[in-house]
């Protein structure tokens, strides 16, 4: 780790770079995960705990991680190591870029899965398995889906197969013209469903559950749920900000775009929920139905409205495009840093990390089937274990020593270089991670061992 490696690549626009960042930021974490488990911890309150958390916790670090990519100028261990002797510090840090790689791979190995469930649901949509189909059928639809693990790996080999063919092909080629287009058009359907929610009588209802806090539904379990995922839907923790933000050119505003990509990706899911809740509720079905939720949900939807087959399958092809662009950032950090470290070409990289996620992800399959019973972290299957442990121990663990080392190790100047902070924020944001972002991450860490 003593050689200094510099990525030679960079985004050919600054647009290009909140585009990708958003790409990655926006994905099954906001159409998916944020409507279901706000689902499963009862709405307002939780909304309302995510939404801090975004605030002091994940835009915060989104900012530190970033920074960090843009100075340190490599993938995420070298990045950290050319830090390190730049401060002085422990040559150790490096270790925190690859706790994020391993990070990435990890959830790389469930999100093909369920990315996969979005491809088949894309297929059912088009062949116009929808149209007119009750709450009820969807349901069963889905359960068969889940219970069928041949169905499911083959469906997660097709979405891993798209993703190591996208990272082969680098990032900027591929990647950075498709977010271009699929991240507005992904908004405008977003958009169009909303209307469509607002035209339904349970729209008011899905408004009060999500913005009505009644704390006597939260729990600390849902605290910790929540800044979890903070990290999760932002993207940050685990080095794909800190790669993203070493392909940026120096002249570009770090907190301005951070303050896009974390805007953009809380408006998309405050969408998603409100969208998804409108259905759940005109269908009188259970809001804390778990990960299925979305999938069992919109279906009913797009059967009922006029337009519906066109819009499902454009809506379930976003949602696999949205996944796609997170799921190539997952294995940016490790394709750059076999790439730049160990001179392994691109292809090959990608081929291996592909190769060893898939094989994980096959045991994600089969926990929701074969496995459904078989525990590893505490009452968890292997796909819900895989998710605590990244969501709620890598990322935040990640984000914590991320804030650490930009507020406590690089220097003022360092900062004041790299980030050009206007100066009333320049303190606030200074004190915020310090001593408010580190504070707050280990409360919940200390809860969640108790
Ligand atoms: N932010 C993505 C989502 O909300 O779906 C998931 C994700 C992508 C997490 C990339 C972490 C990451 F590095």
């Amino acid at each position: 780790m003593s050689r200094l490696k510099l990525s030679t690549t960079s985004w050919t626009t600054q647009t290009a770079f909140i585009m990708a960042a958003t790409g990655s930021a926006v994905g099954l974490g906001n159409l998916w995960k944020f409507p279901y488990i706000t689902g499963e911890n009862g709405g307002g309150a939780f909304v309302l705990v995510y939404l801090l958390c975004v605030l002091l916790i994940g835009l915060p670090v989104l900012i530190a991680e970033i920074t960090l990519g843009r100075r340190g100028g490599a993938n995420p261990p070298q990045a950290l190591s050319n830090l390190a002797k730049e401060s002085k510090a422990s040559k150790w840090w490096w270790l925190l870029g690859l706790n994020g790689l391993l990070a990435g791979c990890l959830i790389l190995s469930f999100y093909t899965v369920i990315a996969g469930w979005g491809v088949a649901y894309f297929f059912e949509s088009l062949s116009g398995d929808f149209i007119n189909i009750s709450a009820k059928s969807v349901s069963t639809n889905f359960s068969s889906l889940i219970a069928n693990p041949w169905q499911l790996a083959f469906w997660h080999t097709v979405a891993m197969l798209i993703t190591v063919y996208i990272v082969s092909k680098g990032v900027k080629g591929g990647l950075e013209k498709a977010v271009n287009i699929m991240m507005p058009g992904l908004f405008i359907i977003l958009l169009i469903l909303l209307g469509y929610a607002a035209s339904t009588d349970a729209f008011a209802e899905s408004f009060h559950f999500l913005f009505y806090p009644d704390f006597s539904k939260l729990t600390w379990q849902g605290v910790l749920v929540a800044m979890g995922h903070a990290f999760f839907t932002l993207s940050v923790g685990m080095g794909t900000m800190m790669v993203y933000g070493s392909y940026l050119s120096k002249d570009y505003s770090i907190p301005r775009a951070g303050l896009w990509i974390a805007l953009i990706d809380t408006l998309v899911a405050l969408i998603a929920g409100l969208v998804i809740f409108s259905v759940v509720f005109a269908n009188h079905l259970h809001a804390g139905s778990g990960p299925g939720l979305l999938f069992q949900t919109l279906p009913v939807a797009f059967g009922k409205m006029s337009g519906g087959w066109f819009f499902g399958t454009l809506f379930f092809a976003l949602v696999v495009l949205a996944a796609l662009s997170s799921a190539i950032s997952l294995i940016e950090p490790a394709a750059s840093w076999l790439e730049q470290n160990w001179g392994i070409k691109r292809l090959k990289a990608t081929v291996i990390l592909g190769l060893l996620t898939w094989v994980l992800g096959l045991g994600t399959v089969l926990s929701f089937n074969e496995w459904k019973s078989v525990h590893f972290i505490g009452d968890r299957t292997l796909f819900d274990s895989l998710d605590f442990l990244t969501t709620n121990i890598m990322l935040p663990l990640g984000g914590l020593l991320m804030a650490v080392f930009v507020a406590w190790v690089m220097t003022q100047q360092q900062r004041d270089d790299e980030m050009e902070m206007p100066s009333p924020w320049k303190d606030f944001y200074r004190n915020v991670l310090k001593f408010i972002t580190p504070t707050a991450i280990l409360i919940v860490f200390i809860y969640n061992l108790l």
